[in-house]
């Protein structure tokens, strides 16, 4: 199939890393592949044609953090933070009460509704992780459910410790990297540890996550959130792929993400939904950086699944370009997932495909709020909106 009229068709497909796009091009699908991108006024012949009509076309968006596997939801504890109380993540463990009572068919129908909820606004490839289970039964069966949604499955049971474990935090670590582990190692593809005051410590923490890499998993941190403290470290030193959050940052950890390549995974819509100062963008990015967008998607911190809302805050309130954002909410989420395969739309690329309503990357920060994907395709296949 051949896409032509494409007003700007974002490749980020430069020499270097980083946001290149074209305008007035053309691209041609084959199979589950890019096969050709180039200017409109010379296509390749195709079996069937598309008319963008001036409109752009973008990578798929890339959400490299969401908490899908849960039930019930915690509207009230929403609005008490917003009438001013903080948040505690204390919230945390009555999601893990509801999602411990629900049926598989609870549970799975939630997933579904919220994967079909991100592919509608163009995000093709999201991770998912446990964490509201918290035994080993209903951890591997949390990472059992999202499997069927995503190859992109990380093992969280080390989210917070819960209840029955309250006067033996170390008896749940021992848990946490022993047989629950063994249990929930074949289904995923990361370990992620929520690293903060309140959860887990430095030492607890690496535990896990070489307990992880021994198990042949790659880590990832829930890191620096609530306030400073040593998630990015850790993350460094564990050869992590990610450090999420990233809230409250002192110069050594932001030298430490670059100088061991961990991608900075920030979560605005956290920061919106806590009331919280957002992250500092513009000063990883100067510094050398690789920064990732994603939602964060639970049930209590941040409820939202939109990426493009992600990208207009990150550029309303986080000093990112217009460019930066959309490369980090689509390039940026799959350097965070070591994929190779997404985020950019060279030939070869898989066709994960956005074509939004609109004729630059820009309208996504330009009208926030606005419904503008027109259509979506996975692997080459239309999966939501209409192509006409
Ligand atoms: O990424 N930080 C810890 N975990 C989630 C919040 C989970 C929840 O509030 O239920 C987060 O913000
Ligand atoms: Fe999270």
């Amino acid at each position: 199939m051949l896409i032509t009229g494409i007003g700007e068709l974002v490749t980020n497909d430069g020499g270097e890393a980083g946001f290149a796009a074209m305008t007035d091009a053309a691209l041609v699908i084959e199979g589950d592949r890019v096969a050709w991108t180039g200017p409109a006024a010379r296509p390749p012949a195709a079996d069937t044609v598309l008319d963008a009509a001036g409109r752009a076309l973008l990578p798929g968006f890339a959400d490299s953090h969401a908490h899908l596997v849960f039930a019930g939801e915690r509207s009230a504890e929403f609005a008490a933070r917003m009438a001013g109380r903080p948040y505690q993540a204390g919230g945390i463990l009555s999601t893990v009460a509801a999602t411990r009572a629900a049926s598989d068919a609870i549970l799975r129908a939630n997933l579904r509704r919220l994967s079909e909820e991100m592919l509608r606004q163009g995000t093709t490839t999201f991770e998912c992780k446990s964490g509201y289970g918290l035994t080993v039964a209903d951890e591997a069966r949390a990472l059992a459910l999202a499997a069927e949604v995503t190859p992109e499955v990380t093992y969280l049971g080390a989210h917070v410790v819960p209840p029955e474990y309250a006067d033996d935090p170390a008896g749940y670590v021992d848990l946490v990297r022993g047989p629950m582990l063994d249990a929930c190692a074949p289904t995923a593809r990361w370990v992620d540890v929520f690293c903060e005051d309140g959860a887990f410590g430095a030492d607890e923490a690496a535990a896990i996550l070489a307990a992880g890499r021994a198990a042949g998993l790659v880590a990832r941190v829930h890191a620096n959130q609530l306030a400073p403290g040593p998630g990015v470290r850790v993350a460094a030193e564990a050869g992590a792929a990610s450090a999420d959050h990233c809230t409250f940052l002192t110069d050594a950890d932001v030298d430490a993400l670059v100088s061991a390549n961990v991608v900075a995974t920030l979560l605005p819509g956290v920061e919106f939904s806590c009331r919280q100062p957002f992250p500092q963008a513009r000063r990883l990015l100067d510094a050398g950086a690789t920064v990732a967008l994603a939602t964060d998607c639970n049930p209590g911190s941040c409820f939202t699944s939109s990426m493009p809302f992600c990208i207009a805050l990150a550029v309303r309130e986080m000093g990112m370009t217009t460019e930066e954002a959309v490369w980090a909410a689509t390039a940026g989420g799959a350097r965070a997932l070591r994929r190779t395969d997404i985020g950019h739309l060279g030939a070869g690329a898989r066709a994960d495909l956005v074509l939004l309503d609109a004729p630059s990357h820009a309208y996504l920060a330009y009208r926030p709020g606005v419904p503008q994907i027109a259509a979506v395709w996975q692997s080459g296949r239309l999966a939501a909106g209409s192509a006409s």
